[in-house]
């Protein structure tokens, strides 16, 4: 009987998905995880989550993405959910003036609920969804990309959770960061 080796170098990222209700948090973790997308909105409730083994640089990692509710109330172990995650996606819609403001005051509140307060390397990236609707942006890119820098040289990708348009490259650019933080 030969078992299976477990790689040594095999290790587990979590990512948090965070953002304003249907700004499109679930549907760009299923479109990664599973390639499905539906037009039809299911509120998450508490937290949801998927796992995805990928190869970065060959090694072999697995991404544990968890997906919060944007409705604040039906959550209720935010702290402890901040302080196990290694890094963020901030999601706002590019359709949604409100869900890209948003995203100051969302940072603030992960950063200072994480246990390690004194992480200030604590990797995000934000991401602008909904691209295929660029007739109702409302967000331009230079202003995002503009906000990024100056709240911490934050890496910013536009996506399209219907369109799978630069989903692999985000999640990708996260977990690198990881790695350079580890
Ligand atoms: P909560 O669970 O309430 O926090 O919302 P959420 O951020 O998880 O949003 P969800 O992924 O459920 O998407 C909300 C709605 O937006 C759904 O009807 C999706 O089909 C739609 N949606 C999500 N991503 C996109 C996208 O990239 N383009 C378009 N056109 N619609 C999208
Ligand atoms: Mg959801």
């Amino acid at each position: 009987l030969v078992l299976p080796k477990t790689p040594l170098n095999k290790r587990i990222i979590k990512i948090i998905i965070v953002g304003d209700s249907t700004v499109g948090k679930t549907s760009l973790m299923n479109q990664y995880v599973i390639k499905r997308f539906s037009e039809v909105y299911r509120v998450t409730i508490g937290a949801d989550y998927m796992a995805k083994n990928i190869n970065i640089d060959g090694k072999l990692m697995t991404l544990q993405i968890w997906d919060k509710a944007g409705w604040e109330c039906y959550f209720s172990e935010e702290a402890a959910f901040y302080s196990e995650a290694d890094c963020c996606i901030l999601v706002y819609d590019i359709t949604s003036c409100k869900s890209f403001e948003n995203l100051k005051s969302l940072k603030e509140k992960i950063l200072s609920l994480r246990n390690d307060k004194t992480d200030v390397n604590f990797p995000f990236i934000v991401v602008g969804n909904k691209v295929d609707r660029e007739d109702e942006r409302k967000i331009s890119s230079e202003i995002a990309r503009q906000w990024c820098r100056e709240n911490g040289n934050i890496p910013f990708y536009e996506t399209s959770a219907k369109e799978y348009i630069n989903i692999d490259n985000a999640f990708m650019m996260i977990a690198r960061n990881v790695l350079m933080h580890a």
